[in-house]
């Protein structure tokens, strides 16, 4: 199905036919669940909370399995609504889902404006059907601030939509159990960790355990939202004090075993909605606000050692490149195992027969600085692999040979030119990761994340300041995350800009974004989407593929573009401009 708004149509007559609304439509590029539209399907109102002055408040809710579509358990596959308004002037905030003690989604959410917005992100969540087949607690973690100059609260809804099974609409393989890697959520967490320190947990897993995938949460924020622009250490006294921060921009999340390295992720950089240009990500949210990514390691090398029935010491840290391996506050980490037992309930055994791997990756930083100080480039690159062979004997009597590589590759650049009031940043991240048992493909992780931002301050006194910037931002991903859970090639881009000023009387700004998207998954499912926005209007929107279904079209919406009203913009560094 293809639905198209082209410019060929005659967008001003499309335009002004429009009904138009104040209230602002936001979104995240993004397909649709991959859920099939012809099963019988049952919506759940999960929870409806208004995020207003709700710092260390979570909302939690008990939760039930419904029992009207199919036995528990039995689903075809699980989705979220998460639709939410808020008017006024407020910051992003981040969003923290758990469920039984393991978190299911992390997002952010766009910031508002006076006259009002609202957004709806569908969520996969199929793979967490273990967490959704038992009752107990929904934590929904967004810490959000209402003082001077900031009244945005976050009027929240979350529905779970549950597909019954058929024989037309298998249920999906599914993990036999999940074990959460979180803090306990409690009256005042969402359960996330923040790290430094490095985060560690006693972990038991089943001893007839013949399978484990590990799924990571890693977001930089607080003094690492920007962490791709912060300095190495060895350059930092180049920079005027205050441009950015130091422990230079590489970013590795590893998993550890009992201190011994068993995966990791070079992170894809979100950048939320407040970040450098607040009206560049709106209507169109910076790809992954939304919905950040989350990154796999086969864990199935390590069943020998974690099936002994004792507890193991699991962690998860975030680590640079610098000598010490410091980094600034905070990444907030999470992740789950998703178990697969053996029909037997006998010890599994075996033995990890090559580990090769280091404890961090390699890496190198060079800089030059102008005679005169005037401007500064520096580069870190840094390269991993990871290559692991076990053994693995089920109490079944089945062998399994598993190999886990891992093959990663970082740059960055960063340029601080004229005087620094440019300070513009090239980076890449590529990597893939395979595993295999018996020689099947069991995980696939092909990345390729290359950020290109060039911020420029205009002008700056003590009245006001302009800056803009450019933002070429992509996220190509072929990835397998377990031999159950649905694998899928996306391509996606996005193209951003705008101008930011910042006054004594107030902020306001303007933005663009071009997006494109490709999407199609291992059950042959499609999306593509290209949308691009300018001053708060939609300008171009095509949309088709299997899952562009009726309702996935976005209407043209209209919104002044706000004036005076926008929070500060975030900058790197913690950077303050002229005010
Ligand atoms: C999501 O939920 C909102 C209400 O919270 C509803 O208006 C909207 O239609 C729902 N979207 C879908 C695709 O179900
Ligand atoms: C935003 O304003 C609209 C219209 O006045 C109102 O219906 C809605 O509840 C408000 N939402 C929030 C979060 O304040
Ligand atoms: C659910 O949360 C409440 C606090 O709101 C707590 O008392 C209860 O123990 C939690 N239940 C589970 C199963 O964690
Ligand atoms: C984990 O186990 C070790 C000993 O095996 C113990 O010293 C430590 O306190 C435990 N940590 C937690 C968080 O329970
Ligand atoms: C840099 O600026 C910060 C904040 O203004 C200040 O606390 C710090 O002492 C300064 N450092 C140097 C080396 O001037
Ligand atoms: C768990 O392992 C981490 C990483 O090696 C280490 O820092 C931590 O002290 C260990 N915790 C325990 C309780 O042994
Ligand atoms: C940094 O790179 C820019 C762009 O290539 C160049 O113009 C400038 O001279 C370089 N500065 C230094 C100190 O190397
Ligand atoms: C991943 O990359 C490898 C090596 O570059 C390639 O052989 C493989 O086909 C890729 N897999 C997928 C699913 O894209
Ligand atoms: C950033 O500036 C460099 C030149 O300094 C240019 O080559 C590059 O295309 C610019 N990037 C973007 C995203 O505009
Ligand atoms: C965006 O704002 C800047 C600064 O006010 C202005 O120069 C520019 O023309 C505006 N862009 C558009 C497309 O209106
Ligand atoms: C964005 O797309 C519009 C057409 O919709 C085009 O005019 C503009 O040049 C594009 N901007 C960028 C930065 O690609
Ligand atoms: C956005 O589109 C509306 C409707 O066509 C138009 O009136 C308005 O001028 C556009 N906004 C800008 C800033 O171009």
């Amino acid at each position: 199905m293809l639905q198209v708004l082209a410019r060929s149509l005659g967008l001003s007559t499309v335009l002004a036919s429009v009904a138009r609304s104040a209230v602002l439509v936001d979104f995240q590029v993004a397909q649709p669940p991959p859920l099939p539209a012809d099963a019988e399907q049952c919506t759940v109102l999960i929870l409806e909370h208004t995020f207003g002055n709700s710092y260390y408040q979570p909302a939690i809710v008990p939760y039930t399995p419904p029992t009207d579509c199919g036995d528990v358990g039995s689903w075809a596959g699980i989705s979220l609504n998460f639709t939410v308004t808020s008017n006024g002037t407020q910051y992003d905030r981040l969003g923290v889902f758990n469920l039984n003690d393991a978190e299911i989604w992390r997002t952010s959410t766009p910031e508002p404006t006076p006259d009002g917005i609202i957004w709806t992100y569908l969520k996969d969540v199929t793979r967490y059907i273990p967490l959704f087949s038992e009752p107990g607690n929904f934590t929904l973690e967004l810490n959000n601030l209402l003082e001077t100059g900031l009244n945005g609260e976050y009027a929240s809804t979350l529905y779970a939509t549950f597909y019954a099974s058929s024989a037309a609409n298998p249920a999906p393989t599914s993990a036999n159990t999940i074990i959460p890697l979180t803090l306990s959520p409690s009256t005042t967490s969402g359960g996330e960790a923040a790290v430094p320190p490095i985060f560690s947990l006693n972990v038991t897993v089943p001893q007839n355990a013949v399978q484990i995938y590990a799924e990571l949460y890693a977001s930089g924020n607080g003094d690492e939202e920007f962490w791709y622009f912060n300095t190495a250490n060895e350059y930092l006294s180049d920079l005027p004090n205050g441009t950015t921060y130091g422990n230079g921009p590489f970013r590795e999340v590893r998993l550890l075993v009992d201190g011994q390295v068993a995966g990791v992720a070079f992170p894809y950089a979100v950048i939320f909605t407040g970040g450098i240009i607040p009206s560049a990500w709106q209507p169109i949210t910076s790809y992954g606000a939304l919905d950040l990514p989350t990154y796999f390691v086969d864990l199935t090398p390590f069943v020998p050692i974690l099936t002994d029935g004792q507890s193991h010491n699991i962690s998860i840290d975030v680590v640079s490149a610098e000598t010490d391996h410091a980094i600034n506050s905070d990444w907030y980490v999470s992740g789950s195992l998703q178990v697969v037992t053996d029909s037997s309930s006998e010890r599994t055994t075996g033995s990890i027969t090559v580990y090769d791997v280091q404890p961090y990756a390699t890496t190198t930083t060079t800089g030059s600085v102008a005679a005169d100080g005037s401007s500064v480039n520096v580069t870190v690159t840094a390269h991993r692999s990871v290559h692991i062979e076990s053994t693995i004997r089920s109490g079944s009597g089945a062998t399994t040979y598993v190999v886990w590589d891992q093959n990663l590759e970082y740059s960055n650049t960063q340029y601080y030119l004229d005087d620094f009031n440019v300070q513009n940043v090239a980076q890449t991240a590529t990597g893939s990761f395979l595993s295999t048992h018996n020689g099947a493909v069991a995980l696939v992780d092909n990345f390729s994340y290359p950020l290109y931002i060039n911020f420029t301050v205009l002008s700056e006194n003590s009245e006001s300041a302009t800056i803009t910037a450019v933002f070429d931002h992509s996220y190509d991903r072929a990835s397998l995350p377990s031999p159950f859970i649905l694998g899928s090639t996306i391509n996606e881009r996005q193209l951003a800009s705008g101008y930011f000023v910042e006054t004594t009387a107030g902020n306001y700004g303007n933005g663009t974004s071009n997006n494109t998207l490709n999407y199609v998954d291992y059950k042959g499912n499609t999306y593509y989407r290209t949308v691009d926005a300018a001053l708060d209007n939609i300008t171009y929107n095509v949309i088709g593929g299997t899952l562009a279904g009726e309702g996935s079209f976005q209407l043209p919406t209209y919104s002044p573009v706000s004036q005076l009203v926008m929070a500060m913009p975030r900058l790197p560094g913690g950077r303050r401009i002229a005010l």
